[in-house]
């Protein structure tokens, strides 16, 4: 059923409830689905207690916390990214600059932060005390030096990558998705992440990678995905659902088809967790759903005649 005239929705992953009321209010301001996604997400960026986006995201497997991001604009299919940046805090608006300023989609690591200082975003230190005591915990064996974790020594370092994929295996895939569809119809796609808890250093997901992680194309619909990126990267998730669609699959049947997909991956990596993949979605008409390898997850929505968020199941679609 296509959304009432003049309403306009937000969609997200359960952790977006944080800021499913930002972005319905951006839009009831007369914001765009853009402006809307990327307020959105912002709130979930600056939410300590979640530990896989922005702010007090678990860090990398030496002890830096790496954020990536991406917004695509379901109208043109412009879209920006960047990956594996320090110490911004809201890597989401940078990703809003790469797709409004330059020529390229995707800006990763040093050129990133460039990018970012240059545009005069705010540095501030995204490693909090949870986040580093885990990190000590589960990478130190519980041991404090005193030190820095920035300043550890090679030795400590080997220390750190000697065992590290089998302690990688047993930590958090967190990310949010945020899509957005404002009262003219524009669809806009948000994702940020903090990635794999414990990742090497300079690992890219799905979520800075457009197709993987995010798609969206106002013609057919929008996706978006948590979970472990690797999976997403290699099936283009995202994208797939947005392509099922176009070609004629409901919104359902377009997210078990790109859940199935993933079943062919031959994956030695992939574990005992049922919660491997979730994906959120809305078609053309603003229908919203999910998917998860999991019975738990769930998925939140909020419309702007709504005064506040509804929480629904996913379908779930095992591996
Ligand atoms: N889905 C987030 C990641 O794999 O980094």
């Amino acid at each position: 059923m296509a959304l009432p005239e003049g309403i306009g929705i937000v969609v997200g992953s359960a952790n977006a409830r944080v800021g499913l009321e930002a972005g319905v209010e951006t839009l009831k301001a007369g914001g765009s689905a853009i402006d809307a996604a990327i307020e959105a997400v912002k709130c979930v960026e600056d939410n300590v207690e979640d530990r896989g986006v922005g702010t007090g995201g678990i860090p990398n497997v030496i002890g830096q916390v790496e954020l990536d991001a991406t917004i695509m604009d379901g109208r043109t299919l412009a879209a920006g990214s960047v990956g594996a940046v320090k110490e911004y805090p809201h890597p989401i608006e940078i990703a809003r600059k790469v797709m409004e300023l330059t020529p390229h989609v995707m800006l990763v690591g040093e050129g990133a932060e460039l990018f970012a200082k240059h545009h005069g975003f705010e540095t501030a230190n995204l490693l909090t005390e949870d986040a580093e005591a885990s990190w000590r915990e589960r990478i130190q064996g519980g041991a404090s030096n005193g030190s820095s974790v920035y300043e550890d020594s090679y030795q400590l370092y080997m220390q750190v990558v000697d065992d590290w994929t089998k302690k990688l295996h047993e930590e958090i895939f967190g990310t949010t998705n945020v899509i957005v569809r404002d009262a003219q119809g524009d669809i806009a796609c948000a994702v940020s992440t903090s990635g794999w808890g414990f990742k090497w250093p300079g690992r890219l997901g799905d979520s800075p990678i457009i197709g993987a992680g995010n798609y969206a194309d106002n013609r057919f619909g929008s996706a978006a995905c948590t979970g472990r990126g690797e999976m997403a990267i290699r099936c283009t998730t995202a994208a797939s659902v947005v392509m099922y669609m176009r070609h004629g699959k409901s919104l359902a049947e377009a997210l078990e088809a790109a859940m199935v997909d993933l079943r062919h991956l031959d994956d030695p990596f992939a574990g005992e967790r049922s919660n491997v993949m979730n994906i959120v979605a809305m078609d053309r008409e603003g229908n919203v759903n999910a998917a998860s390898t999991s019975e738990e997850s769930t998925f939140v929505f909020q419309r702007t005649d709504m005064s506040s968020y509804e929480e629904q199941a996913r379908l779930t679609v095992p591996l």
